[in-house]
Order: structure tokens, then sequence, then C-alpha cells
């Protein structure tokens, strides 16, 4: 899935040139030894790309406090507030909202992921609920003062799904919480690019999304983890590119989407970070705040 800011090996030919040949040539070279194999949505997906390729990304942190600042901001969150952060990834968003003294759960579909959150919570010194689950089936108890879904993790399934996906956002929060959706601008949207990204050692060369125009969906794209060490060539199986897919609403079909629920009150953003800034056709991101 996009990220912000890839960098791209575009100053390294070399490289390239060279990976290509592994990746995409079926001659008789030394290259073809590497072993190749397939990997699902748990050791690909999550784990090369969420953490490994995340983690490479220049300016990630700084770009994440951002989000958090605004977030905080716009959701006016004060310390011990409760929050929720569906599709949570490795936690990078949680942890931040932790040390401002939230109070915090955040559950993703990849166990993965999860325990790589955990994990980063302890090392930090920080008490996080983080679990497993899958954000079409949000049964929690607990009623949050806002919930967020961040980095466009929204628009993954059917209308109907993601229409289920704004129910159990409401059900699990407080009367008068707050839902953030940080998404892309449909009328805006990144020109998509092959990325090639040194990780460590290793390299990851992703495919550009692909927009889908009748179907109103961006398509996500395979991507191919050159492991040095051992020296094999990791692709995405078909489990791996599930979700992988995003519906590119609109902010009218959004805010039509969240009154059936029953939120009420929608504000729109054209940016994740501050200060806050009207959207429009040409905003960087889309990002929709409601109310319960
Ligand atoms: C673009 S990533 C965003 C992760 C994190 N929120 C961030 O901003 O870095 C989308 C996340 O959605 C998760 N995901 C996909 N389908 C899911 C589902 N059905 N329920 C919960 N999480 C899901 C993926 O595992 C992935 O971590």
């Amino acid at each position: 899935m996009f990220q912000p800011s890839s960098a791209v090996l575009s100053k390294a030919p070399k490289i390239q040139d060279k990976l290509l040949i592994i990746v995409d040539s079926d001659s008789q070279n030394g290259e073809q030894r590497l072993e190749r194999v397939e990997l699902g949505w748990d050791d690909f997906w999550a784990e090369v790309f969420r953490v490994r390729h995340r983690g490479s990304i220049p300016g990630i942190q700084q770009y994440d406090e951002l989000v958090v600042d605004f977030c905080c901001d716009v959701l006016g969150l004060k310390e011990g507030n409760s929050i929720l952060d569906i599709a949570c990834g490795a936690g990078d968003q949680s942890i931040l909202l932790a040390k401002r003294g939230m109070n915090v759960s955040g559950f993703d579909i990849a166990g993965s992921l999860i325990e790589v959150a955990k994990s980063r919570a302890t090392e930090a010194g920080l008490k996080i609920d983080f679990f497993t689950g899958d954000m079409r089936k949000i049964d929690i108890d607990q009623r949050f003062d806002a919930a967020v879904l961040l980095s466009h993790s929204f628009g993954f399934f059917d209308h109907e799904e993601n229409q289920g996906v704004l129910k159990g956002a409401f059900k699990a929060l407080a009367k008068g919480g707050r839902l953030l959706l940080d998404l892309m601008n449909p009328y805006n949207l990144p020109r998509f690019q092959k990325t090639w990204m040194k990780l460590e050692n290793d390299f990851l060369l992703s495919d550009p999304h692909v927009i889908d125009a009748p179907a109103g969906v961006l398509r996500g794209r395979p991507a191919t983890f050159i492991e040095t060490e051992p020296g094999r060539i990791v692709r995405m199986n078909e489990d791996a590119m599930r979700n992988n897919d995003i519906r590119m609403y609109t902010a009218l079909e959004i805010r039509n989407m969240l009154d059936d629920v029953g939120f009420t009150k929608t504000e729109l953003y054209g940016q994740n970070k501050l200060p806050r800034m009207s959207y429009a056709a040409n905003s960087e991101r889309m990002v929709v705040v409601a109310r319960k």
C-alpha cells in the first residue's frame, strides 16, 4: 500500500538494473540461483512492508508526530482520554498517543504486527491494550472518547463491509465521542510510481497502484522483496494481496455513510497536520471527523 514519502532508489541505477534482472529475467544467469518464495499477509505484508519498509521511510517518525498532534487537536483529546486505534499496524501512532497520556487500545488483523506493537510498548514502558481483531467485527465492551483510522486504512472491503466498519466504530464510541478517518483525497491522488527501497541490506520493489476508475477503487499492486541474506526473492501470495485495494469514497459519500450510521457534525480537513486546513479538490489528504 502507498506510503507518504517512499525513498526511491532513483540515484542508484546500477542497483536498480541488477535487481530488475534478478526479478524479471528468466535467463540462465547466476542470479537465478536465488530461492523464490511466496509469503502471505502476516509475513510479507505485515512484517516486510509495515515494519521494515515503513521504518526505513526517511522522516516517518516526524510524520507520525505531526499526525498525532493533529489528531489530538481536532479530536480535542486531553490526558486521560481513551482512544481506539483501529488497524493500528505495528502501533506507531498508538505509542505516540500513549506518550501524551491517552489511554490507548489498538487492534489490527495482523497478529505479527500486534506482537511488534506489544514489544514496542513494553520497551517504552507504556501500558497499551493491543490485540488482534478484524475491523469488520468490532465488538468491544469499552466506550471510547475517540477512535482513529489512520494512513487510509478505510475502504478495503465491499461497500456493505466498509459501512459495517463505521457501524462498529460508532458502537465503540461514548456519546459525544469522535471518529477520525485520515484518507487519500480522491480528487488529488499521489502520483504512483514503481519504487525501489533499500531496507538494511535488502531491497523492496513496489509496483505502482492503479486507479480502477469505473469501480472507484485504487488497486494495490504487488511488491517483491529481495532478501540478500539468505539470498532469496520473496513475492506476495494471494493472501498478502487481499485488502490491498482501497475504495476511493468522495467526501459526500463518506458523509452520507456516517449520517446513515448515526454520526453527526461531520467536519473535513485538507491535511493531516496542523494548522487545520479546509478540504478542497487539491488538498493533500481528506481527513473526516464525525461525532457520535
Ligand atoms: C495502511 S496500514 C495502516 C497501519 C497504521 N494505522 C499506520 O498508520 O501506520 C493498514 C492496516 O490495516 C490492517 N488491516 C487490514 N485489514 C484489516 C481488518 N480487516 N481489520 C483490522 N485491521 C486490518 C493491516 O494489517 C494494516 O496494518
